[in-house]
């Protein structure tokens, strides 16, 4: 039986109440399943701050790297928020994405049946069915322009950051987007803003050029303004989503709702080399920190992607997702997904965690 190694940073805020949970539903899964798994806790973001002085460290970045896949958390508090750019706790997510070279961000966007009163559009839409895989380019781009920077006096003070993204990281993340959707729908929609954005016109023409490699997949382009509108008037007609950095950044918070609540979906960050990389797509919510509210779903089926993307074991995930569908169907709730209907039970993150590891 071989060992599978996991650097487990659960961080800052809810971070830590949803990160316990996961851990509650991997060893269910060890045990049923007959795996072994190692885990080697690291501190990062606010939590290291405090510690070393430094939000992340050489010693977590080589924890992380020599791992077989990590299991992040969330970071950052008021408490750490009037530090500069560059040395706040959400800097150590963004030195360890690039570190890693996890240029490919899956955020699977998905609305289970039993929560479609806990989405906002109305149910005509819903009804039609939200299965949706955006994947975010996560190393480039604005988030990690190397034009950066303030200068000048007075009234002429100003500040910059610039766009800018090569052929081979734009193609990369593209062929991805290709293959993602050859094992599911056959569709990908590129999104851009290449009536505007040098970049952008770069990025349509470089998925053209890809296209022909991948002639099962019908490929189309959407402009981000429109696609946003899309997003919430016709949710069905998505099945892959290939777009840039800081456009990925907001059109999945915004997709985010579709599924009822941010605290549902997971993510995985991968690329070739790049141990996988998995967090929930939402923050550290450090009001909500320690309650017992906060929602363990999106860091449980985190677990499941892990299981999946890089130790491929594809019925271990599924037995996840199954349990998790199953506690909803029979009402269990957190606060973010309760709607108010009949027979709904409201639990807390631990029985959450506690429902869906007792399921599997
Ligand atoms: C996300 C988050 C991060 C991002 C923040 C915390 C740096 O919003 O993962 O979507 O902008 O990438
Ligand atoms: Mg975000």
């Amino acid at each position: 039986m071989s060992t599978h190694r996991i650097a487990v940073l659960p961080g800052d805020g809810i971070g830590v109440d949803v990160t316990a949970e996961a851990l509650k539903v991997l060893r269910r899964i060890e045990k049923k399943f007959g795996h072994s798994f190692r885990l080697e806790e690291y501190a990062v973001g606010g939590a290291l701050i405090d510690r070393k002085g430094v939000p992340i460290d050489a010693e977590t970045l080589h924890g992380c790297k020599k791992a077989d896949a990590i299991l992040y958390g969330a970071v950052g508090g008021p408490r750490w928020d009037s530090r500069p750019l560059g040395q706040t706790p959400l800097s150590a997510i963004l030195t360890m994405r690039k570190e890693l070279d996890c240029f490919a961000n899956l955020r699977p966007v998905k609305l289970y049946p039993a929560l479609a009163e806990a989405s906002p559009l109305k149910r005509r839409i819903v009804d039609r069915g939200v299965d949706i895989l955006i994947i975010r380019e996560l190393t480039g781009g604005l988030y990690y322009s190397r034009g950066r920077g303030r200068d000048g006096e007075g009234p002429a003070r100003r500040a910059y950051d610039t766009m800018e993204y090569s052929l081979r990281e734009i193609e990369r993340v593209v062929r991805f987007g290709f293959q993602a959707a050859l094992g599911r729908r056959r569709r990908l929609t590129s999104i851009d803003k290449e009536n505007v954005l040098e970049t952008s016109k770069f990025w349509r023409e470089t998925v053209e050029a890809v296209a022909p490699q991948f002639p099962e997949v019908r490929v189309s382009h959407l402009l981000v303004d429109a696609a946003a509108m899309r997003l919430i008037t016709d949710p069905d007609t998505f099945d892959v989503i290939v777009t840039e950095n800081t456009f990925g950044d907001i059109l999945s918070d915004e997709a985010a709702v579709l599924a009822g609540s941010i605290g549902m979906l997971p993510s995985a960050s991968l690329g070739e080399g790049c141990p996988g990389l998995y967090e929930p797509i939402h923050g550290s919510a450090p009001d909500i920190a320690g309650k017992g509210i906060a929602n363990p779903i999106a860091a449980i089926l985190t677990v499941a992607m892990m299981l999946q993307h890089s130790f491929g074991m594809p019925s271990e995930a599924r037995a996840i997702e199954q349990a998790v569908e199953a506690v909803l169907t029979r009402g269990g709730r957190t606060r973010d997904i309760a709607s108010g209907q009949p027979g709904e039970k409201m639990l807390t993150t631990v029985e959450m965690g506690e429902a869906i590891a007792g399921e599997i």
